[in-house]
């Protein structure tokens, strides 16, 4: 059992920030207006639903309401997989329903198996009438974990239902196993023979298990890991960490398998509270100046970082997801911001470090915020890839290796008006060996990132500007003793985000906000010759009255622009939404050559 490699410890210092909670401070969270009719959210993805193929096997695997949940453990139930369809599997699918109804907040959630996050997704506010939404996510890569049985499934969602706030969400969470090669586009482009062999895995180690290898339903996706542990908390709370301040260290101590010749992990993270738009956060400096209560400072530069051992391995600046009741809550119904059904994960590859742990012995992992006030969600799964043939595995020692991100930053303001910058940068290249029973394998890992954020303030505070652009990107290759290549993998990613907010305040305490609103997630995968693209480009106008945290009056348009390219098959969809309803929806699997 891989349960006695880890969990010897698991720690997670924090200190409490005493919070009163503002509403002058834009952006800001809101419940939104109860109209509306019982109708279906959704956030646009590939593979679009219609496109579901029937698996082998469908199974339930947890069906619960979340009412009153708040300061109250996780909710947990037993899984194993279906008999009538045993392990393994060409790929699996989590199928996530929830529905609510009645006035709520919308709500971080997550779901673990066996402590190992599977799911990060925040949900929908509901209507008198009701609304239900369902998110598809391909889990295949934690095939290992699902194949075992008797694991703890645990989701935590803190509601609170009272006299104001009614809405309780009941979920369902069913899992799709499938035998074969089964998500297969109607339309592909014709099929070009690529110059080099196909290989996904990161090596053929002699007698392994056979691999899963069909670009055509998996992206890029390598074979499974044989082994997850978690980096995560003990799960009385949920199995995340709670970071509040920078000063939080969290961390956990884990022992991992001395055959182990390939580490990835995979980073979870969302931001909340006084955190919760930190790209739109001033820095102190504006704050204390101008004496005003908010707590959402410290600037608009945020990194996450992982530690071995308190050297620093992997770091990430997260996609800006905005929850449904962010910012504009009407800009998200019936589609969801980017990413807030499905909160996307970081993989962060660590196989140049496994020198530093595969000595059998106990290593601390841990994770923070770079500037992170209260409060960050995150947690880890560390994807080990083991040699069959051998119990141990040699590889390089590790020099030291942590370079600093160069930061720069800009303030100018006078009174409530003024002008603030941040740049970030950072290059780092890396590589390790490690000797395996198939020879020795060297991991080179290149990445680089640039990032900027700009705020600005206009007429007396009353006109914010938020210009946010992010750019990265990864190689990682890997080669044989003789110096060939056996993975070539490239990862680009951007993510800008621009928006203005207009306020004016009433007399009687209300006040309105216009809204202008742009985000992207561009993402390129290429992983020997087979590339991924996907662009997925939302923009929202509106304005919104608000009394508190309550929208009173408003209007929004969205539109959204989602396009999904690879080797074989090509998808896109352009939707338009206005005041909640669907205007246009085209979409079509006809690859534009
Ligand atoms: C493995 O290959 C690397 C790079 O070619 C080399 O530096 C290292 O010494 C090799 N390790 C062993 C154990 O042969
Ligand atoms: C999507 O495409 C339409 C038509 O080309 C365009 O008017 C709209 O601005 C685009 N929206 C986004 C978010 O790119
Ligand atoms: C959908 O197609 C129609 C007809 O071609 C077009 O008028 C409309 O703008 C398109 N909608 C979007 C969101 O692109």
């Amino acid at each position: 059992m891989y349960d006695s490699y880890f969990l010897a410890m698991k720690l997670c210092f924090f200190f409490l920030l005493l919070t009163t909670t503002l509403s002058q401070s834009q952006p800001d969270r809101f419940i939104r207006p109860l109209r509306g009719s019982n109708r279906e959210y959704f956030e646009v993805g590939y593979p679009p639903p219609s496109h579901e193929p029937t698996p082998s096997c469908s199974h339930r695997v947890l069906h619960h309401s979340f009412a009153n949940t708040i300061d109250s453990p996780p909710y947990t139930t037993s899984y194993s997989p279906p008999s009538r369809c045993p392990a393994p599997w060409s790929s699996v699918v989590l199928h996530f329903h929830a529905r609510c109804k009645g006035e709520q907040y919308d709500r971080i959630a997550a779901i673990w198996l066996a402590g190992a996050e599977i799911l990060r997704t925040s949900t929908a506010e509901p209507t008198v009438d009701g609304i239900f939404w369902n998110v598809r996510k391909d889990v295949t890569r934690y095939s290992s974990l699902l194949a075992k049985s008797n694991l703890d499934l645990t989701m935590m969602l803190e509601n609170i239902v009272n006299n104001e706030f009614t809405g309780v969400y009941h979920v369902t969470v069913t899992l799709l196993y499938y035998n074969e090669y089964a998500v297969k586009a109607p339309v592909r482009v014709p099929f070009v023979p690529c110059p080099e062999e196909l290989t996904f895995n990161p090596i053929s180690l002699p007698k392994s298990r056979s691999l899963i290898q069909d670009p055509g339903s998996r992206g890029v996706n390598e074979s499974p890991a044989d082994l997850i542990i978690p980096i995560s908390d003990d799960g009385r709370r949920g199995f995340w960490f709670k970071v509040e301040e920078e000063k939080n260290s969290c961390s956990q101590k884990i022992r991992i398998p001395r055959n182990t010749y390939r580490a990835v992990l995979e980073l979870y993270v969302s931001f909340h509270g006084n955190d919760e738009f930190w790209y739109s956060n001033p820095p102190n400096s504006y704050i204390t100046a101008n004496g005003l209560a908010t707590e959402r400072g410290n600037g608009a530069y945020r990194e996450v970082y992982v530690t071995i051992d308190g050297q620093v391995v992997g770091w990430e600046i997260p996609f800006p997801v905005i929850f449904t009741g962010g910012i504009n809550p009407l800009f998200w119904e019936p589609m969801v911001a980017i990413g807030a059904f499905d909160l996307p994960s970081y993989d962060i590859d660590l196989t140049p470090f496994l020198g530093m742990v595969l000595d059998g012995k106990e290593h601390v992992f841990g994770i923070g915020v770079v500037k992170g006030i209260s409060y960050w969600l995150v947690n880890a799964n560390l994807h080990l890839w083991l040699d069959h043939e051998s119990k141990v595995v040699h590889a390089n020692p590790v020099v030291h290796h942590s370079p600093e991100t160069s930061v720069e930053r800009q303030e100018e303001f006078r009174g409530l008006d003024g002008a603030f910058d941040v740049d970030a940068e950072k290059e780092t290249h890396i590589s390790g060996w490690v000797m395996t029973s198939a020879g020795n394998i060297t991991t080179t890992v290149s990445q680089g990132f640039s990032f900027k954020n700009f705020i600005k303030f206009q007429h007396k505070g009353t006109i914010k500007t938020v210009k946010q652009k992010f750019k990265a990107k990864k190689k990682v290759k890997v080669i044989d003793g003789r110096g060939e290549s056996i993975t070539r993998l490239k990862v680009r990613r951007r993510y800008p985000l621009r928006f203005v907010t207009t306020t004016q305040e009433f007399p009687d305490g209300t006040y309105r906000l216009v809204t202008d609103l742009s985000h992207i997630l561009d993402e390129k995968h290429v992983s020997g010759c087979f590339a991924k693209t996907i662009t997925n480009a939302q923009n929202s106008k509106g304005w919104i009255e608000v009394k508190g945290h309550s929208v009173v009056s408003g209007q929004a348009s969205t539109t959204q622009n989602y396009s999904y390219v690879d080797r074989f098959s090509c998808y896109s969809r352009n939707v338009a939404a206005a005041n909640g309803k669907i205007v246009s929806d085209n979409s079509t699997f006809v690859c534009e050559l």
